[in-house]
């Protein structure tokens, strides 16, 4: 099939290419001339595991190429995959205007039938919102389908979410388009992969209600890790027995400083707000953003406890400034928080992140930004663990205990050895784990 993938953000760019590696062709096309040309040189914008190469591969096939005129590649296509961003506003809600003005293009451009599929995460009844904004825009009789495919794709891991999905969801109301679809994703069909053909709305929700549940459960996990420091329990053993139920499952149950990213914060804010716009009251989604605002709050009150809640003066290495491993991405990231209220408490930092560095640079000039961890800990008063790489999970605790001048460790994602920390005398917290200090 022809296809044209609009927007070239992590989404667009991994599905493009994804797309491509399925024997499809594949246009990718952005109104930005930089990204484009960037691509056109073989260099991917963001960092992400595996993408370079992977892009390089198709490229070279013959089945995946760059443009920026959006409107030509529409012509040229079958289906259409919409991937550009919905950011939140200020009330909570997606903004939708990336996605309005990219509907438009195709109201103009539609020359023959074509598909028209959403990939970014959108509210329920936005497919019915494209389908009237291309039918305003079209100038002749020339029919199309409005679909949803939504992504769950997780940054540091996206493309072999892409290439080995748990599942496809495919919101189609019409015999023609799910045909299309079908060979869109032939391989996946030969190999048996779940692929759920359900109506546009029904899919616009599946997105939402699964990444809102997983942020309730990261809040969940999150209030027993409280409770855990409260009673004396041990959070990481609760959690690993409660994983071993089929019913329950073992992921998404790490407690830590609460979620970050460009895409849980947002969305289950926008849950939230569709469901007040239709009357629902979605309290359980409400409670895990509640939760994971405070979680940052009490996180951090650890450390300043560490400190008998005086941090003016110390120097602190933070480790770790992406959202999660595996990703420059510094959305949202409990780094940004933990940063913000150190400068302003009149700490000086140092900080290391294996890629995210030049990111966190553009939000915060006052930190000293380090090549290496053991430079990062280098004399520091304390040191605070942030995000799960393995370089930190990994990092030689017997070599930093002689580099920092104070043994005080904040293990804000429970990535250490306990009992290794207390060996070598350091003073430290982790989340929900006391009773192995
Ligand atoms: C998330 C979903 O996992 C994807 O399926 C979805 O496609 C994507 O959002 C999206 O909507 O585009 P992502 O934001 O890349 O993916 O990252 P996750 O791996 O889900 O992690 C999100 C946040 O939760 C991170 O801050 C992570 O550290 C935190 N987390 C995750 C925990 O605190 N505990 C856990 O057990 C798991």
């Amino acid at each position: 099939m022809n296809i044209n993938v609009i927007g070239t953000g992590y989404v667009g760019l991994v599905s493009g290419a994804g797309l491509a590696d399925f024997g499809n062709h594949v246009v990718c096309s952005d109104i930005n001339k930089d990204k484009i040309n960037l691509l056109k040189n073989g260099k991917i914008p963001f960092y992400e595991p595996g993408l370079t190469e992977f892009v390089k591969r198709n490229v070279e096939a013959g089945r995946l190429s760059f443009s920026n005129e959006v409107g030509e590649s529409i012509k040229d296509a079958d289906v259409i995959f919409i991937a550009v961003w919905t950011p939140m506003s200020d009330n909570g809600e997606a903004n939708l205007s990336a996605i309005e003005n990219v509907a438009e293009t195709i109201g103009r451009n539609l020359n023959e039938y074509k598909v028209v599929c959403t990939k970014s995460t959108v509210p329920v009844g936005t497919g019915e919102k494209i389908r009237k904004v291309i039918e305003k825009n079209k100038n002749s009789k020339i029919n199309f389908d409005v679909i949803s495919n939504p992504e769950f794709l997780r940054e540091g891991s996206s493309v072999k979410d892409f290439l080995i999905p748990n599942r496809v969801i495919i919101g189609v109301e019409s015999e023609k388009a799910k045909e299309i679809m079908k060979n869109v994703y032939r391989p996946l069909f030969i190999n048996e992969t779940p692929i759920v053909f359900t109506d546009v709305k029904t899919a616009e929700t599946i997105k939402y209600a699964s990444n809102a549940f997983l942020a309730v459960k990261i809040s969940y996990i999150n209030e027993i890790a409280n409770l855990c420091d409260a009673t004396g329990a041990d959070v990481h053993v609760v959690s690993k027995a409660m994983g071993l139920d089929n019913r329950i499952g073992s992921k998404f149950l790490h407690p830590g400083p609460g979620y970050g990213g460009s895409c849980f914060p947002k969305d289950t804010n926008a849950l939230v707000k569709l469901g007040k716009n239709k009357g629902v009251d979605l309290t359980i989604v409400k409670a895990a953003i509640k939760t994971n605002s405070k979680q940052r709050e009490k996180v951090y009150n650890k450390l300043k406890k560490l400190f008998n809640n005086n941090v003016k003066g110390k120097t602190i290495a933070i480790l770790g400034l992406a959202f999660k491993s595996n990703t420059d991405d510094v959305r949202q990231s409990s780094a940004i928080y933990f940063i913000e209220k150190l400068l302003d408490e009149g700490a000086s930092l140092k900080a290391f992140d294996p890629a995210a560095n030049e990111n966190m640079k553009k939000l915060f000039l006052k930190v000293n930004y380090c090549d290496s961890l053991e430079e990062a800990v280098t004399d520091a008063d304390g040191i605070v663990v942030l995000t799960e790489w393995h370089e930190i999970r990994g990092m030689d605790l017997e070599k930093v205990s002689k580099l920092v001048k104070t043994k005080i460790l904040l293990d804000a994602k429970n990535l250490l050895n306990p009992h290794e920390l207390k060996r070598l005398g350091f003073t430290f917290k982790n989340v929900g784990r006391p009773n192995v200090r």
